[in-house]
């Protein structure tokens, strides 16, 4: 990934002005893939690989998550911008900005969680699915406590996303762009579901584990594109959704 992301650095470096938003997403996108390297590098170095069941292996590789999501936001927001996605803008939107860092932070933590229970299902392999149980209810394990938690967490922060942004999108701001991403975001909701559970009940074989990492990567893009559309600066908004002859009357915009 380092070679392309570099022709994009050095594209975005010559082509876009100084300040401008799409060569900020690529500088900070550069930044996340050296601390991308360095979290790697760490996790060999103090060997916190094969058997370790240490609580340090698993906050590294909780953090190794939330930057990778950092890492695909900063990306997705430059691809968004260069393709003339509105500016975001914070001041004057009410709660709006508060409501959706909420759900930004719930996915992270959704994600920390998921590599915790990720490590613990690589540790504690269970031959069934009830036996996957008793080992949940029985262990003293941290590893095999948190495993039970983020099934419920994922769904309460992935519930919120998805009502928050269809309440955005019919409510309070009417944007053609918010209305496709707000769409994306409840349709890779309702697929992760699916695989998570799925994961659960054939206990979470290589390739469905590959297949929830990467919804679970599309369900952030989703949501990180839901917020930009989301806090899309009025005035630009509004400008390409008058070019737009076939959106239904705007809502009141806040
Ligand atoms: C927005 C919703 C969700 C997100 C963003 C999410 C995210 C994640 C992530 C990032 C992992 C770690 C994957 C890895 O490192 O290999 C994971 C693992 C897991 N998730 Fe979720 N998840 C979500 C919903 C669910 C739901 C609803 C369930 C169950 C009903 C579930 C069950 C699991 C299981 C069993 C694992 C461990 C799989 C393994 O051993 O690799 N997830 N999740």
């Amino acid at each position: 990934m380092r070679e392309p992301l570099a022709g994009l650095v050095v594209s975005a470096l010559r082509v876009r002005p100084k300040g401008d938003r799409v060569r900020r997403a690529t500088l900070a996108a550069l930044g996340f893939i050296f601390v991308e390297a360095l979290v790697g590098a760490a996790l060999v170095k103090f060997r916190l690989v094969v058997s370790d069941d240490s609580a340090a292996r698993a906050c590294v590789m909780s953090f190794h998550l939330a930057n990778t999501f950092f890492l695909l936001g900063s990306l997705a927001l430059a691809a968004w911008w260069a393709g003339g996605g509105a500016r975001v803008r914070l001041r004057g939107q009410g709660n709006t900005p508060l409501l959706f860092g909420i759900a930004l932070v719930g996915a992270l933590f959704v994600a920390a969680t998921g590599a915790v229970t990720a490590l613990g299902d690589t540790l504690f392999p269970a031959r069934t699915l009830a036996e996957g149980l008793r080992q949940d209810l029985s262990t003293t394990h941290f590893l095999l406590k948190l495993r039970t938690l983020h099934p419920a967490i994922a769904l309460t922060v992935g519930c919120y996303a998805v009502m928050l942004a269809s309440y955005t999108a019919n409510f309070v701001r009417a944007s053609r762009a918010l209305r496709r991403t707000s769409s994306l975001l409840a349709c890779v909701f309702g697929a992760q579901v699916i695989v998570g559970v799925l994961n659960i009940t054939l206990l979470a074989p290589v390739a469905l584990q590959l297949t929830h990492l990467f919804v679970a990567d599309l369900f952030w893009i989703a949501l990180v594109l839901t917020t930009a559309s989301a806090l899309a600066d009025d005035a630009t908004a509004e400008t390409r959704d008058a070019e737009q002859p076939s959106l239904q009357p705007a809502v009141e915009q806040t």
